[in-house]
């Protein structure tokens, strides 16, 4: 390979400052050092916590950054000591990373691992690689990382355990959904929540990452899927995707969880909160039965308190747990990637859009106005 030990300059979408656009610019990627690998990334899409760190009201992001986390590629190069991936492999680069030695790796309960993690706010995680220095260059500045990934860049690099090698006919442009989205809300019905076959399930917030919750209900066999959210517009697709009921409390005129109580004949199995914030944390609990009622939280509002919470929610029998990735990783990935192709899941009803990387602001408004489930930007 022609590039292989040499520095890449190709396009990348910067964040040099919070509250402004993204500025596509030329980026010099440094070849892979130990245990790195660079990737050509073919396709991206946008999920909600890219938006996160570019909020103004969102002090702990650092900038300048190469956001983007749910994209698809194919190896370059590999730096010294990489013996899982070389170049052609096409793969998808994960925020999860799995150094198979913490306690964390090494127990079939978790897929946290401790190289994930070295910051109280898990959203600004991996801005640099382990020698604490950046791959990525514009105007002469060292650009930050982003949870390991940076997608927004044509090329980026990662390293060996944040990646999944993924069979060489997996349609990129559709599999980069896997990178995030659709794994985190599917994983959370499927692995976390363990949706079981007949169950009543709620589900809030239908992004991309609820309608994934959603096909993940359906796919466990769930008899009875509400889904809420505040814009009518989702609903559609929800319905098409296995949703029985939709809701909007913005409609109701008493509390969603009363209404879904009223419902259910005393509340659902299992609730899944893909929205975030203390109002829908408070429904997700408040709409599930006593006795067995199963809460999961996977979506995130930043500057939120959370939930408040009464033992006796819980002491009459519900628990509460979190999702992250849908607990899926580096090796459970690939098998996501082949059940996609062998049809068991459908991935096409998350496109709402397919734009040019070059319109990666557009892509973002799209989903900041509700009007987009995933747009997926190609290079
Ligand atoms: N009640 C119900 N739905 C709500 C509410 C609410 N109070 N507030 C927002 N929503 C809906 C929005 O209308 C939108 O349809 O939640 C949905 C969120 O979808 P997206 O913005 O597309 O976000 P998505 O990418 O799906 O991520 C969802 O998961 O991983 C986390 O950080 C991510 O918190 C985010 C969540
Ligand atoms: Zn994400």
């Amino acid at each position: 390979m022609g590039t292989k030990g040499k520095v890449i300059k190709c396009k990348a979408a910067i964040a040099w400052e919070a509250g402004k656009p993204l500025c596509i610019e030329e980026v010099e990627v440094a070849p892979p050092k130990a245990h790195e690998v660079r990737i050509q990334i073919i396709a991206v899409s946008i999920c909600r916590s890219d938006t996160y760190v570019i909020n103004p009201a969102f002090k702990e992001g650092l900038l300048p950054v190469i956001l983007g986390h749910e994209g698809a590629g194919i190896v370059e190069s590999v730096g010294p000591g990489v013996t899982n991936f070389k170049p052609g492999d096409k793969v998808i680069p994960l925020y999860v990373p799995r150094c198979r030695k913490c306690k964390f790796c090494q127990s079939p309960l978790t897929n946290f691992c401790t190289k994930f993690s070295e910051h109280k706010n898990p959203l600004i995680e991996q801005e640099l690689m382990d020698d604490k220095t950046s791959r990525f260059t514009c105007k002469g500045k060292s650009i930050y990382h982003f949870l390991g990934v940076s997608a927004f860049s044509q090329y980026t690099v990662v390293k060996d355990i944040n990646l999944a090698k993924i069979d060489d006919d997996a349609n990129l442009k559709r599999v980069c959904l896997i990178g995030c989205g659709f794994s985190t809300g599917y994983g959370a019905a499927i692995n976390d929540a363990k949706v079981t076959p007949g169950s009543t399930c709620a589900v809030f917030g239908l992004g991309g990452v609820g309608l994934s919750a959603i096909i993940g209900c359906k796919t466990a066999g769930a008899s009875r899927i509400i889904a809420i959210d505040i814009n009518n517009d989702k609903f559609a697709k929800a319905k098409a995707l296995g949703a029985t009921d939709c809701l909007n409390p913005k409609e109701l005129n008493k509390p969603v969880q009363d209404v879904i109580v009223e419902m259910t004949n005393g509340g659902v199995d299992f609730a899944i909160d893909c929205a975030g914030g203390s109002e829908v944390m408070k429904a997700t609990v408040d709409c599930t039965t006593v006795g067995w009622g199963s809460c999961t939280f996977v979506g995130v509002n930043f500057n939120d308190k959370g939930l408040t919470i009464s033992p006796v929610e819980l002491i009459l029998g519900r628990t509460l747990r979190g999702s992250s990735f849908g607990g899926w990783d580096v090796d459970t990935v690939p098998k996501l990637v082949s059940d996609y192709k062998n049809g068991k899941f459908n991935l096409e009803e998350l496109v709402s859009h397919t734009l040019p990387f070059e319109k990666i602001n557009e892509a973002l408004d799209l989903l900041k106005q509700g009007k987009s489930i995933r747009t997926i930007l190609i290079y």
